[in-house]
């Protein structure tokens, strides 16, 4: 590979910038306020395209082997460094729409595989996401990493077999809607099984704080070590699982593959709102968390907030979410429906409404599991802060504290959909209005 002080001298100045705008490549804003909600969508996130001359640069594969720059390495972002040699395309955004994402061949999946990164607004320092398309009869090489991956089904139908380093195989068949994870160092391979259709899925991974915390790629990606405790049981391959009751928004399914998450039993979790309904799963014993949600017809989720990097993908339905930063007046919105991914960031506030005449689900992936929380933000939400009023130091806002600007655009979007408030929401607004005047406050005495 060509480093930076094998280029003529007169390139050089012209390829650092040209690097350094690259790394310092910004997500596009939270958007612009069009009145007093922003809209969010835009189609297609923007594409990233990589100067050719880009790729031929060794920034140093680790921290041992020096840059070949003149300048001073700091304020270094091993991940994105990382990516910008991978020679497929990035693209950026608040949130976009997954199946209309541009893919180039992918060296690193190999075989037929096609990809692009993902980078949302909302991401985090710790994990990414990535699209992958396979051709009809399509497949990749054989992967192995010592970075967790979780990975939704977006379309298409294939299979992954997944090696040990004791020999053992274990292979399931998935397709639309189905969620699995591929265990942490193992060997494992995709394919589309099908001889007409493309198959396109989408995956978060740990790969940003794996390689920020070593930056050294052979430890990432030609490391021995075995986490056997991480392959699980056998069953868990085939779409079984054990169910761990805990509370509500707490329960727990253990397993490694779930083939139909718009046909998995969920755990009703009032709380959240009228109607909601929750899985918290735990994904080959991986410290990346995984959750979905159902919205009930008619109904919406109360708005509550917490640290950034929850990848979400409507599975289900469609609907809208609004979002904005405690004492803003401006509301942001995003329209969303299978194939689209989004993430709110740090600690803002987000409200999920279903204005679908069936029940909407979504499928949450982050880092920091509800088994092993990594980060004290993770800890506490998952504790109690995720359904506990702000009032009392939670992080979710009551019915009665909602601005009235969201139940009135939730009304007016069913109104427009031809759908019906569910009467138990109706209900408890009329409970939550008479809160908010103090009749209760009297009743209890
Ligand atoms: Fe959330």
């Amino acid at each position: 590979m060509q480093s930076a002080d094998d280029l003529p001298i007169g390139d050089r100045p012209k390829v650092i910038e040209r690097a350094q705008a690259r790394r310092e490549a910004s997500c596009s804003g939270v958007g612009e306020a069009d009145g007093r909600v922003a809209r969010l969508n835009r189609g297609i996130g923007r594409r990233i395209l990589l100067a050719s001359t880009l790729d031929q640069i060794d920034y140093g594969r680790g921290c041992d082997r020096g840059t070949g720059m003149d300048e001073p390495r700091f304020l270094v972002d091993t991940y994105l460094e990382w990516v910008a040699r991978e020679g497929i395309p990035v693209v950026e955004d608040f949130g976009l729409d997954l199946l209309g994402v541009e893919t180039a061949p992918w060296a690193r999946m190999g075989g037929t595989a096609r990809g692009a990164y993902v980078h949302v607004k909302g991401r985090g320092d710790f994990v990414n996401a990535y699209v992958c398309e396979l051709p009809p009869g399509g497949q990749t090489d054989p992967q192995r990493h010592l970075f967790e991956e979780v990975v939704y089904v977006l379309a298409g139908r294939g299979g992954t077999t997944i090696e040990a380093d004791d020999g053992t195989r274990h292979s399931f068949e998935w397709g639309r809607g189905s969620l699995f994870a591929l265990p942490l160092n193992t060997r494992y391979r995709h394919f589309n099984t099908s001889g007409r259709e493309p198959a396109r899925f989408a995956a978060v991974t740990s790969l940003p704080l794996v390689l920020n915390a070593f930056h050294n790629e052979a430890l990432v990606f030609d490391n021995p070590f075995s986490f056997a405790e991480r392959i699980g049981d056998e069953r868990f391959f085939r779409g079984e699982g054990e169910f761990l009751p805990v509370r509500p928004g707490r329960h727990q399914w253990l397993t490694n593959f779930v083939p139909d998450l718009g046909g998995f039993e969920l755990q009703a979790w009032g709380q959240r709102g009228v109607g909601s309904s929750n899985i918290k799963f735990v994904l080959a014993d991986g410290t990346m968390h995984a959750h979905m949600s159902e919205l009930a017809v008619g109904t919406y989720k109360k708005a509550h907030r917490h640290g950034p990097d929850f990848h979400i993908f409507p599975v289900t339905g469609r609907g809208y979410s609004l979002l904005w930063y405690a004492g803003e007046q401006d509301l942001r919105r995003i329209d969303w429906q299978h194939g689209w991914v989004y993430a709110p960031p740090d600690q803002i506030f987000h409200q999920h409404f279903n204005t679908a005449p069936s029940p909407s689900r979504y499928l949450a992936v982050a880092f920091g599991s509800i088994r092993y929380p990594f980060s004290s933000d993770k800890r506490t939400l998952f504790g109690d802060g995720v359904d506990k009023d702000v009032a009392q130091g939670g992080r979710q806002i009551e019915y009665e504290d909602e601005d009235p600007r969201v139940r009135a655009m939730f009304e007016a979007e069913l109104r427009r959909h031809g759908i019906d408030v569910d009467p138990r929401l109706a209900e408890t607004w009329t409970r939550a209005e008479a809160k908010r005047r103090g009749e209760l406050v009297a009743a209890r005495g």
